[in-house]
């Protein structure tokens, strides 16, 4: 027998029940969020394969599958019939969304209905709120993503997750919605791997960018005071985002905050491990599986990830 002290540690990796035994971090369907985009037309996305805008209709039977597959939390996003500058589809109470919450809420009760609050998908500039010039103009744009959230809630939505990033809108909401649970997008980077999910949603900005509000990549300790900012505005759980370039904002958080955390899994990691499994060069399940429980493993409780479904079918 060997003489090194490592070798003890390795003797707990000789079996699968012994590696399963001693696991720290698992990944678990309970603990994941099936993102879905509701349009008036049906439409495979070219940038998120596998992943499509379906009707109210199609989106019900995709909560079918899920829920017989055994995920139970969706997170819905809305691409609007038009755009107009005040992204008015985003809080009309017969907005995209809210038809579709209306008819998941009444199919099914025990399927966890999250909304993202954002009014970019809505607005024909494709910013994440209103301008005032080529400016955003913080407080109108607080109203009325307060609006969505409360229109959201009205029509079914358990959970509303603002994800624009405008300063106060934690708090606008809450004033609104005093019962309501929040997952604030509170650590949002100005991230190059959205791009996906722009195309997919129709959100890129037609102009400038959305360095001016969300945040910028190199800063860690300022996600820490958006976070604690967003909680007390009434936050319930944080969110990061993007995922994996950011794992340790993740454990940042996770060693200050004792609020659940989610990670959003987002569209530009997703397309690329695809890319690389379409080449060949990753097994996607097993790079999926083993990301996933990187991003659980620094912190996150909850995953929002466009391979919520593949997984409840791989475990
Ligand atoms: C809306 C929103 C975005 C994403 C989630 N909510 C796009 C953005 O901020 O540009 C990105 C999700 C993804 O890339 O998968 N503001």
């Amino acid at each position: 027998m060997s003489a090194f002290p490592a070798t003890r540690l390795r003797r707990l990796r000789q079996s699968a029940p012994l590696r399963d035994l001693v696991r720290e971090t698992t990944v678990s369907l309970d603990d994941l969020v099936m993102p879905l985009f509701v349009a008036p037309e049906e439409l495979l996305h070219e940038r998120l394969p596998g992943m499509s805008r379906r009707t109210v209709d199609g989106t019900v039977r995709e909560c079918e599958e899920l829920l017989r597959a055994g995920i139970r939390s969706v997170i819905l996003f809305g691409i609007p019939e038009a755009k107009d500058d005040d992204g008015t589809g985003a809080w009309s109470e017969d907005g995209i969304v809210q038809q579709a919450l209306r008819a998941l809420r009444a199919r099914f009760p025990e399927l966890l209905l999250m909304t993202d609050v954002c009014l970019c998908e809505y607005t024909a500039h494709g910013h994440c709120g209103v301008l005032r010039g080529e400016e955003i103009d913080n407080d109108r744009s607080l109203e009325l993503i307060a609006r969505t959230a409360v229109s959201h809630v009205e029509a079914g939505a358990e959970i509303v997750c603002p994800s624009d990033m405008m300063d106060g809108r934690v708090g606008a909401i809450r004033a609104e919605l005093p019962e309501t649970p929040i997952i604030s997008y509170a650590v949002k980077y100005a991230s190059a791997f959205y791009g996906p999910f722009r195309e997919a949603a129709g959100s890129a900005p037609s102009f400038g960018d959305r360095r001016s509000y969300q945040m910028d990549p190199g800063n860690v300790r300022e996600g820490i005071r958006e976070a604690a900012l967003d909680l007390e505005e009434g936050a319930d759980m944080l969110m990061v985002k993007p995922a994996l370039p950011y794992l340790d904002v993740l454990r940042a958080l996770r060693d200050r905050f004792d609020v659940p955390l989610a990670a959003y899994n987002v569209s530009g990691e997703y397309a690329m491990v695809k890319a690389a499994a379409a080449a060949g060069d990753l097994d996607e399940r097993a790079a999926v599986l083993e990301s996933l429980t990187a991003i659980r493993r620094a912190g996150a409780d909850v995953i929002f990830t466009y391979w919520a479904k593949d997984v409840a079918g791989w475990l």
